[in-house]
């Protein structure tokens, strides 16, 4: 992954990975499941990327997992609240990343937006 916006999507189980090149050089890895309602959001092995964007409503990340959108004008939540989760990994520059996993626990803010049963 040599440039920024390099991306690959990698699979754990049920999980889907997404693993990148933000604009400073720097490796990073989120959870490929957008915050808004859950959908994946890269459907492809590895490609080049400006910003993510899921293709169901548009949400739109930044390549540090910052969501663009300002969520608090509309759902009334400060959009820091609802950048991808991300996945811890050592690798920095290295051609293979390792990533950490954890048994998932409750998320300190919803995983969704709005979360499920709210209006
Ligand atoms: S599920 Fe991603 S924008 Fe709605």
């Amino acid at each position: 992954m040599p440039r920024p916006g390099d991306f690959f999507t990698y699979t754990v189980g049920t999980e889907s990975i997404i693993v990148l090149r933000d604009r400073s050089g720097e490796i990073r890895a989120f959870h490929n499941v957008c915050r808004h309602r859950g959908s994946r959001i890269c459907k492809t092995e590895q490609g080049n990327a400006h910003r993510l964007v899921c293709p169901y409503h548009r949400w739109t990340y930044e390549l540090d997992g910052s969501l663009v959108l300002d969520t608090r004008r509309e759902f009334g939540v400060d959009k820091a609240e609802l950048s991808l989760r991300p996945v811890a990994h050592r690798g920095r520059g290295r051609p293979a990343v390792r990533l950490a996993l954890r048994a998932r626990r409750r998320p300190t803010s919803p995983t969704r937006w709005p979360p499920s049963g709210a209006r």
